[in-house]
C-alpha cells in the first residue's frame, strides 16, 4: 500500500458516503433530482461584492499579485479588527487577526498553534463532518460530547468529559447541521465551567468558535459575543456564507486580546499559516473584503426558503426545531436515517443522513438552493412521510 493507513481509512469512509449518494441517485425513478446535500450556496454574491471586486481590479497597482505578508495585508486586518472591536468593545488590533483560506484555514492554524500531540479537543454532536480530521491533522484527539435534544449545550455532559488533557472546546454557532444558535446564557455557562476546570487543572482551556454562519440568523436572533464572555477564545470566521463566495477561500482567525501569552500565540498562528501550505490568504480577496465588513447576502432570500420548507414539513408531520440560523434543517427521521434517505432518493430527493454528522435518526436538508427546487420537492417529502406514518 503506497498510502498511509490513516488516510486510507479516511478515503474508505468518504467513498462510502460518495457511493451511497451515487446509489441514491440510481435508485431514483425520477428524472429531475432535487439535491439538498451540499452547503454550497446557489444565491449570487451581493452587488456590493461585485462592484468592489471590479473597482479593485480597475485600480490595480504594481505588486498586487505578489505574496502578501504571512498574516495578511495590514489594512485588511485593521478593517477586521475595527469591526470586531465595534461589536465587542474589546481592544482588537491588527495583530490579533490572521487572514486565512476560509474558516477551514483558520481552524487548522488554531489547532496547529495550540495542540501538543495527544491533547484533546471537545466537539459537540451533531457536528460538521470535517472537525475530527482537522483535529487529527495536528496530532490532537477528538472527544465527542452529545448535545441536548434541542441541540443546546448540556453543561453536565460537557463537564464530565473535560480532563487535565483537554486543550480546547470547539463550538459552531450558528450550528451546522442543527440550525441551533446558542444563547448568551448557554455560552456563559460553558465559560464558567471552563474557568473552573482551567483553575482546577492549572492550565487554560480554550474556547474556539467556528462562526462560518455568523451572518445567517433569523427572527432577530442575535449571536452572543464569545470574546466578551470568556477571554481565552479564538474565532474562526469566513466570508464564504456572508458573501456567498465559498470558492474564493477567504476568512480569518481572531485571537482574543485577553489570551495569556498573546504575543506567542499570534506568532504561532502566523507561523502555522506559513507552514501548512496555504502560505497566505488570496491577495485579491483580501483587498476586496477590506471594504465589505458589514456587507452580507440578503437574508430575506434564505428566510423565505426556510419558511416555505419549514411550513410544509410541519404540515406533513415532520418533527424538527425550526432553524434559528444557517441554511440547514435537521428533522427527525421517521425511521432509520439511512433507510429514510434512501426512500427520499427514490423520489429524486437527496439529503444527508444524520449519522454523517454523528447523530443517527435525523437527516439534514441544505436549503441554500433555488426556490423552485424546494417547491418541486415538497410532494415527495409528503409521500415518503406518509409511507412511514404507521411505523411511528
Ligand atoms: C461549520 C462549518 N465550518 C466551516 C466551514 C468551511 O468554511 P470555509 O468555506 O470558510 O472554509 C463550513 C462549510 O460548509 C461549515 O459548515
Amino acid at each position: 500500500m503506497s498510502i498511509s493507513r490513516k488516510v486510507e481509512e479516511g478515503v474508505i469512509a468518504s467513498s462510502w458516503a460518495v457511493r451511497m449518494f451515487e446509489d441514491q441517485s440510481k435508485t431514483s425513478q425520477v428524472k429531475e433530482i432535487c439535491d439538498f446535500r451540499l452547503g454550497n450556496p446557489e444565491i449570487e454574491p451581493p452587488a456590493g461584492f461585485t462592484e468592489t471586486l471590479k473597482a479593485v481590479v480597475q485600480n490595480s497597482s504594481p505588486g498586487m499579485h505578489r505574496y502578501t505578508p504571512l498574516a495578511g495585508y495590514t489594512e485588511t486586518r485593521e478593517a477586521v479588527a475595527r469591526a470586531l472591536s465595534k461589536e465587542s468593545g474589546l481592544p482588537f488590533h491588527t495583530k490579533h487577526i490572521i487572514m486565512t483560506a476560509g474558516a477551514t484555514g483558520a481552524l487548522n492554524i488554531i489547532f496547529k498553534a495550540i495542540l501538543n500531540p495527544g491533547e484533546e479537543v471537545i466537539i459537540l454532536a451533531p457536528h460538521f463532518v470535517e472537525y475530527p480530521y482537522y483535529i487529527d491533522n495536528h496530532g490532537g484527539v477528538c472527544t465527542v460530547v452529545e448535545t441536548n435534544s434541542d441541540f443546546t449545550i448540556n453543561i453536565d455532559t460537557l463537564a464530565a468529559k473535560i480532563t487535565p488533557n483537554t486543550r480546547a472546546i470547539l463550538i459552531n454557532n450558528p450550528n451546522n447541521p442543527s440550525g441551533q444558535v446558542y444563547t448568551g446564557e448557554n455560552i456563559k455557562a460553558v465559560a464558567e465551567l471552563l474557568s473552573e476546570k482551567s483553575q482546577k487543572f492549572g492550565r487554560d482551556i480554550f474556547l474556539i468558535s467556528d462562526e462560518a454562519y455568523k451572518f445567517i440568523t433569523y427572527d432577530n436572533v442575535t449571536l452572543p459575543n464569545i470574546s466578551k464572555i470568556y477571554p481565552n477564545t479564538f474565532i474562526a470566521a469566513s466570508y464564504s456564507k456572508q458573501l456567498s463566495i465559498p470558492g474564493e477561500r477567504i476568512g480569518y482567525a481572531a485571537a482574543n486580546p485577553g489570551i495569556k501569552d498573546i504575543h506567542e500565540v499570534i506568532e504561532a498562528l502566523t507561523f502555522a499559516n506559513r507552514i501548512l501550505g496555504y502560505l497566505s490568504a488570496p491577495a485579491l480577496m483580501q483587498r476586496v473584503i477590506t471594504h465589505l465588513q458589514e456587507t452580507s447576502i440578503d437574508i430575506t432570500e434564505y428566510t423565505e426558503r426556510r419558511n416555505i420548507f419549514c411550513n410544509a414539513l410541519e404540515d406533513f408531520g415532520y418533527s424538527f426545531t425550526r432553524p434559528k440560523g444557517t441554511y440547514y434543517i435537521f428533522p427527525k427521521s421517521p425511521t432509520d436515517d439511512l433507510v429514510f434517505t434512501q426512500e427520499l432518493a427514490k423520489e429524486g430527493i437527496l439529503v444527508n443522513p444524520g449519522r454523517n454528522f454523528r447523530r443517527k435518526g435525523y437527516f439534514r436538508i441544505a436549503f441554500c438552493v433555488k426556490k423552485e427546487t424546494i417547491e418541486k420537492s415538497l410532494q415527495g417529502f409528503k409521500r415518503v412521510k406518509d409511507r412511514f406514518r404507521s411505523a411511528e
